[in-house]
């Protein structure tokens, strides 16, 4: 297994829409155990492959650091499938490094997926799950935190961002 690197704002591969994964063949399989490696060594509680480059639809999540009795999720080709009330939840991202904002998302989804096989799965999440299921597939069509919050906010995380990259460099 290997750690692989997490692209950063602004990398144009964040912005991308992911294509559907096909294969379930073992460069598939290398992929997910090294990404669901990535996710731990970040850490993070949830992962999707355009974070490291690769434009497939794929996620792992595992959201047991913060909410125990919770199962790692490989999930292919995710897709909500519905939606019910409201939360707001303050949200940080391993692609926007030191940056955390409130975002308003359903209270509770349903995703089916494909598991790391290929075989149809479903998931019922509430709070932090759904959460996590929404964030995630949306870095599945190049949506990030910053594209869910108020012009105002985008301003000032632009401007933050810019001070924290210069730091960082
Ligand atoms: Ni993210």
């Amino acid at each position: 297994m290997a750690i692989l690197e997490i692209r950063k704002y602004p990398a144009r591969v964040l912005r991308q829409k992911s294509l559907p994964v096909t294969t379930f063949d073992p460069r598939l399989q290398t992929l997910i155990d090294n990404m669901i490696e990535t996710m731990y060594e970040a850490p993070g509680v949830g992962l999707a492959a355009p974070q490291v480059g690769e434009l497939k639809r794929l996620v792992v999540i595992d959201i047991s650091s913060r909410e125990g009795r919770s199962p790692l999720l490989v999930l292919v080709n995710p897709v909500i499938a519905s939606r019910e009330g409201e939360v707001e939840f303050e949200e940080g991202c391993l692609s926007l490094p030191e940056y955390t904002v409130t975002i308003k998302r359903a209270e509770k989804v349903v995703v089916k997926a494909l598991d790391r096989d290929g075989k149809p799965i479903e998931i019922e999440g509430v709070n932090l799950l759904a959460i996590a299921l929404q964030h995630e597939i949306d870095h599945l069509d190049g949506i990030l935190l910053i594209d869910r919050i108020s012009p105002i906010k985008r301003e000032f995380f632009k401007k933050r961002y810019k001070k924290i990259r210069k730091l960082n460099t």
